[in-house]
């Protein structure tokens, strides 16, 4: 095998760069990579590790060993470049995230490339040998995913990441389907949107096992999502198997934030985001905290604002909110946003009628500042100042 080809034999040095998020996996793994060295500076400000990595790496490089460095990008890099041409050739440094992949980042194209190829072929047998020699309880991963509002381009790399290292995927049928393509060797667990902690407790079995698993959620699993099921089983349970679950909330774009962007910067000052949904809290509640943000004069985002089962809470809801927001008040409709039938209207609270609304819909209701502004094309701008009464901002 040529050097480029097996890491082992790599011309040395090679450099691995794992971020701070990865240094627990960085140091899982370097037992079974014996012959690199793991630089982890303990205590080192953020002016100083720069300079004691460098000084580690520059004494392993020496050494003709390669180097897992556990430190920011940043610090890395900066760290390392003036390295370059100092060390025998080629000098190689890649960057392991999360994601567990290696990329070029420094040095001679086409070497570092092949190095980092053949790096990432090592690096996933080593993460399959590491869950497969650390077997049963505690050994899996859980990543509670956010798949953003719809498109793809608006996931993050790290969610994809994720996706694509667990072998279980778990969802609501809508959702997993949205979070594909897989391999063939990934498992899909779809089921009904109403067993959100049937499903956590699935998932952290799974994970509790020593499987790699991603529950998925629309938007941000945080936002009324995935996330809290999770937390919630989990507290819940007295296993030790699940607490010692790796587990990994993966934000996302929560539909509020895509809707806001469509528009302009509705949620440009200070705001709330309120589910309508009474199936988990009494609808007093919702009341209650509709009037408060209203008197407080947020912006508002409705989560969940109408289903079959819940008809009337809608036109409830924009009742109390007209008690404390005049009718001329801007409200932005967004449905389905991000996805392809995605629809964008905008009225006033005077105007809108829960007819307008379904289950698919995001709801904006604008704060005394939120205003409108023409565009040549398409429909107005909606935006909220960044300045408040007779603050203007300055910056
Ligand atoms: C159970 S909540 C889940 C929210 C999700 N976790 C998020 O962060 O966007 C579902 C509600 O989010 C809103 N929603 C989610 N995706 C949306 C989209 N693409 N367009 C408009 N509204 C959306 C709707 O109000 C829907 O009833």
């Amino acid at each position: 095998m040529s050097p480029a080809g097996d890491p082992k034999a790599a011309p040395l040095p090679v450099f691995v760069a794992v971020d701070e998020a990865g240094a627990p996996w960085a140091r899982a793994v370097h037992p079974l990579w014996p012959e690199a060295t793991l630089v982890v500076p303990e205590s080192e400000t953020d002016e100083g590790r720069p300079a004691a990595l460098r000084d580690a790496l520059t004494r392993a490089g020496e050494a003709g060993r390669p180097v897992i460095g556990v430190g920011s990008l940043d610090g890395l890099v900066r760290a390392l470049a003036p390295l370059v041409g100092t060390l025998a050739e080629p000098l190689a440094l890649a960057l392991a995230p999360e994601a567990r992949q290696v990329l070029p980042v420094l040095g001679d194209g086409a070497a570092l490339a092949a190095v980092a190829e053949a790096l990432n072929a090592r690096l996933s047998t080593l993460d399959q040998a590491l869950a497969a020699s650390a077997g049963g309880a505690g050994a899996g991963r859980l990543w509670v995913v956010g798949l953003g509002p719809g498109k793809a381009a608006w996931r993050t790399p790290e969610a994809t990441a994720a996706l694509a290292r667990a072998r279980h995927i778990i969802g609501y049928e809508t959702y997993v389907r949205q979070a594909g393509p897989f391999r063939e060797d990934q498992v899909l667990h779809t089921s009904d949107n109403r067993v959100e902690l049937d499903r956590a407790r699935h998932a952290l079995t799974l994970a509790a096992a020593g499987e790699t698993v991603a529950v998925v959620s629309s938007g941000d699993p945080g936002v009324f999502a995935m996330a809290s099921a999770v937390l919630e089983a989990l507290e819940a349970s007295p296993d030790p198997a699940w607490h010692a679950v790796d587990l990994e909330i993966v934000p996302g774009l929560t539909a509020a934030q895509a809707a806001a962007a469509r528009v302009g910067a509705p949620l440009g000052h200070d705001f709330c985001i309120v589910s309508l949904s009474d199936n988990l809290k009494p609808w007093e509640v919702i009341e209650a905290r509709l009037a408060h943000a209203a008197a407080a004069d947020f912006v508002m985002a409705f989560y969940n604002p109408i289903s079959k089962a819940r008809p009337w809470q809608l036109g409830r809801a924009f009742d109390v909110v007209r008690e404390g927001r005049g009718p001329e008040t801007v409200v932005v409709l967004g449905r389905d946003i991000g996805r392809p039938d995605e629809r964008l209207r905008l009225t006033t609270l005077g105007e809108v009628r829960p007819e307008d609304v379904d289950m698919r819909t995001v709801v904006l209701i604008g704060s005394s500042t939120t205003r409108r502004l023409p565009r040549p094309h398409g429909p107005d701008w909606v935006y909220t100042p960044r300045w408040y009464g007779s603050a203007h901002a300055t910056s």
